[in-house]
């Protein structure tokens, strides 16, 4: 197929065109985005009934809301009658989803509630019963977030997951080691970048090679790790932990850290004792609760199939890149903090997640630079007759590491090249045991 010779995993090269072609693009949403699981949301952020939230899928505009009975749907964003949006608002509490076209009205457990002049101009002509709000036929909440699927075939969330849920959870779970407890600190930042989405997906996939494009970050020592009066990231403790670059079947890829025995707290908020405080005591509880061997564990970044990254540990949040385009995404970031931590401490996060992330942040800044040329790079006439090079540590990957998947010990490109294995598995339209791995065990650096 195409897609077999633009992904020649066995080389280690991938065509350029994957990230500028328009039709290729167009195939994407309907072969990627209407199969895998996307992120759409968490539920704290639609606590009560009647809340919803405006999310995307693919391209497409979905609300994510709570009914009357507290359950949780996602509905197409579309007037069954015309298609137009009936729901405007970013967020909100309702009792009904009104379109403002012809005035349509939906209950939000997805019912069409009302129609004008209902009797005179459609009694006996339409079932209103029929026509409710389109409902994913899967969906799934894990730890707060919540997750859907076009598929009505797919795997539940957990066996989508795999072994890289391991990974995610730390990035869900409180500071002290309690399972989920976080919510999503207000609002959700939404910026649009000249980037395909997989640019931006791939280097969340661990591309930990590229750190020299946040030389700056370094320089001024407000990196994730830097400690009082350290500028720096790789002089510090992080620098004695082994790295771990694992790939998982389903096309998941993380980075994490196994931490030295007795590691410390890492120190980043030398500037407030209060908050530095919250967190000391959140390191101690969480080594006395997950034990000392689990509580080595902690991640970096991590790629969920197909575009929901996470930052693990601080800044701790969920991206989402949403397809806008072939040369366009969508870029959404959620951040995370724990439920029940001080006021003065979410406040002191908020700062501080935007100062490292986001649109205005210092990293994301270098990122999208990056992704914004390599996408310019990927289109021209004579450079799509060149492939990229995808060859780095290629063959050097085990599944006899200290956590579960295919491990590298060292910076590797093996993450993007399972995830792209995956991604030609899904333009070829490959049955789920295929797109969950359970055909071809072997590492997918040998694979065709
Ligand atoms: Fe919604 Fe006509 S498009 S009522």
């Amino acid at each position: 197929s195409r897609y077999n010779s633009l992904i020649d995993l066995r080389k280690g090269e991938i065509g350029r065109e994957i990230f500028s072609s328009r039709d290729i693009y167009e195939e994407e949403l309907e072969k990627v985005f209407t199969r895998a699981w996307l992120f759409v949301g968490h539920e704290s952020q639609i606590p009560e009934p009647g809340d919803f939230f405006s999310s995307r899928m693919g391209g497409e505009s979905v609300i994510l809301a709570r009914d009357k009975k507290r359950k949780v749907h996602v509905f197409l964003n579309s007037c069954r009658h015309r298609g137009m949006k009936v729901c405007q608002y970013d967020h909100g509490n309702t009792q009904l989803f009104t379109c403002p076209y012809h005035s349509w009205s939906y209950t939000t457990d997805g019912k069409l509630f009302g129609v004008p002049q209902f009797k005179s101009l459609y009694e006996g002509c339409m079932e209103k019963e029929a026509w409710s709000l389109i409902e994913v036929p899967r969906m799934e909440t894990y730890k707060g977030t919540v997750w859907a699927s076009w598929d009505k075939d797919a795997p539940d969330l957990l066996t989508y997951l795999g072994d890289a849920k391991t990974h995610l959870d730390l990035a869900l779970d409180c500071r002290d080691g309690r399972e989920g407890g976080s919510e999503v600190l207000f609002g959700v930042h939404k910026w649009i970048i000249p980037c395909n989405w997989k640019f931006a997906a791939e280097n969340f996939l661990g591309d930990t090679y590229h750190n020299v494009s946040h030389r700056s970050v370094d320089l001024i020592g407000i990196g994730p790790s830097a400690e009082a009066g350290v500028k720096g990231r790789r002089d510090n403790e992080m620098e004695k932990a082994r790295h771990v670059w694992v790939n998982f079947p389903a096309g998941h890829g993380v980075h994490s850290a196994i931490m030295p025995e007795d590691w410390e707290f890492l120190n980043t908020y030398q500037n407030n004792p209060v908050v530095a405080e919250y967190f000391r005591e959140a390191h101690a509880k969480r080594k006395e609760r997950l034990g000392a061997e689990r509580h080595r564990l902690i991640p970096f970044v991590g790629t969920i199939y197909p575009n929901v990254s996470f930052h693990g540990n601080q800044p701790r949040n969920l991206c989402v890149w949403h397809p806008h385009g072939p040369e366009s995404t969508e870029a959404w970031r959620f951040f995370l903090v724990d439920a029940d931590a001080p006021q003065e401490v979410k406040d002191f996060l908020r700062s501080y997640y935007m100062r490292y992330s986001g649109p205005a942040g210092m990293t994301e800044q270098d990122d999208m630079e990056n992704w914004n040329y390599a996408t310019a790079g990927s289109r021209g006439v004579i450079a799509k007759r060149y492939p990229y090079n995808y060859t780095q540590s290629l063959g050097r990957v085990g599944t006899d590491g200290p956590v579960a998947g295919n491990v590298s010990l060292q910076v590797s490109e093996e993450n993007p090249r399972q995830f792209y294995r995956r991604w030609r598995d899904y333009m070829n339209g490959a049955d789920w045991d295929t797109l969950l791995g359970r055909r071809d065990a072997g590492p997918a650096s040998i694979a065709g």
